[in-house]
């Protein structure tokens, strides 16, 4: 594999997204859910971030803060070093053709009145990519030829297609707009097991021949073992570890982590194996414990954790923990 640019494609600085969900009479938030809190990464060019953990931890909001449907309640998202986060709709126009995303359910999110040709047309002709009508054309039967569709399928409807298949028209379609990332949220999650690796398989040779960038959500962590370069364990709306894939798969270091991990049904030889079973359910990001947020499900824990919050820190090449154990 070629090293990677230093320069990141993607920049999350301190990330907040609070939903305010009660109010008081006189306008006041009074239950607010804190779904992202205070998270930072960097996505390199060509490279795919992982971002895992349970479901509720905050994961699609971070996806759709990025590419622009939700504001952050604060921080900073730069794309090749500027800002996007702030911008005038108008600006962000222009911006938002280099990040697309493919949604889990392609069921609801491919308009199922249109032909697959005009759902890939829509992108082209939006970002003004095509020359002309015959140009159109040999983009769309491109797309259709880069995910593996018949070129007939053109001139079907999504109902016409499987659930695999149906996905492989959510990819073209985000193709389409010549992105540099894509964002799947959970794009596999709802795919057959064979399917599933089917599609994964179709990302990464993407991946390879564009040069693109993933930041591939999922709540789980066996599935990203295929794809990913690094993987960003979140836990209720916050980041616990960060590492390149082997060391997260063979070391894990965070408590959550290791649970998480021996929850995945085949271990490769060599990998710790150690049961971590956690208990409890995941406390509402609404009220989030004190001191360490996992503290209440971790079978480490001692007393410190329920009192400091423990920081993302370094702790080896690329690896980081936020762990009071790890210090
Ligand atoms: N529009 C919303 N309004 C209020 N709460 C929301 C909204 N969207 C998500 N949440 C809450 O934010 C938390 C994180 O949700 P989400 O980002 O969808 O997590 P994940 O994708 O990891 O399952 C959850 O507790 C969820 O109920
Ligand atoms: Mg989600």
């Amino acid at each position: 594999m070629s090293p990677l640019p230093s320069q990141p494609l993607l920049s999350v600085k301190n990330l907040k997204k609070h939903y305010a969900t009660k109010f008081s009479l006189f306008g006041r938030a009074t239950r607010v859910v804190k779904a992202v809190d205070g998270i930072s990464f960097d996505i390199l060019k060509g490279e795919t971030l992982s971002l895992v953990g349970e479901s509720g931890c905050g994961k699609s909001t971070v996806g759709k803060t990025i590419i622009g449907l939700l504001q952050p309640t604060s921080g900073e998202i730069e794309l090749g070093g500027a800002r996007i986060d702030n911008l005038s709709p108008d600006a962000f126009r222009a911006q938002r053709k280099r990040i697309q995303i493919v949604f889990q359910d392609p069921f609801s999110s491919l308009d199922p009145r249109m032909r697959v040709r005009d759902i890939l047309a829509e992108p082209i002709h939006n970002f003004g990519l095509a020359r002309n009508a015959a140009d159109l054309k040999s983009r769309v039967d491109d797309l259709l030829d880069v995910v593996r569709l018949p070129k007939d399928a053109a001139s079907r409807f999504p109902h016409e297609f499987s659930g695999g298949q149906r996905q492989r028209i959510g990819i073209a379609r985000a193709l389409a707009a010549e992105p540099d990332l894509i964002v799947c949220d959970e794009a596999v999650s709802a795919l057959d097991v064979s399917v599933k690796a089917q599609v994964v398989n179709l990302l990464q040779d993407l991946k390879d021949r564009f040069g693109l960038a993933l930041l591939f959500i999922s709540h789980d962590l066996a599935i990203v073992d295929h794809i990913t370069d690094r993987v960003a364990v979140m836990y209720l709306g916050k980041i616990v570890e960060v590492a390149p894939r082997g060391p997260l798969f063979e070391n894990p270091l965070h408590p959550y982590t290791q649970a998480l991990l021996s929850a995945v049904p085949t271990p490769t030889p060599g990998r710790k194996t150690s049961r971590t079973v956690l208990r409890g359910d995941l406390p509402s990001p609404a009220n989030p414990p004190p001191g360490c947020n996992f503290h209440t499900r971790c079978p480490l824990a001692f007393d410190r954790c329920s009192r400091e919050t423990p920081v993302l820190r370094s702790t080896g090449p690329d690896q980081m923990a936020a762990c009071h154990l790890i210090d």
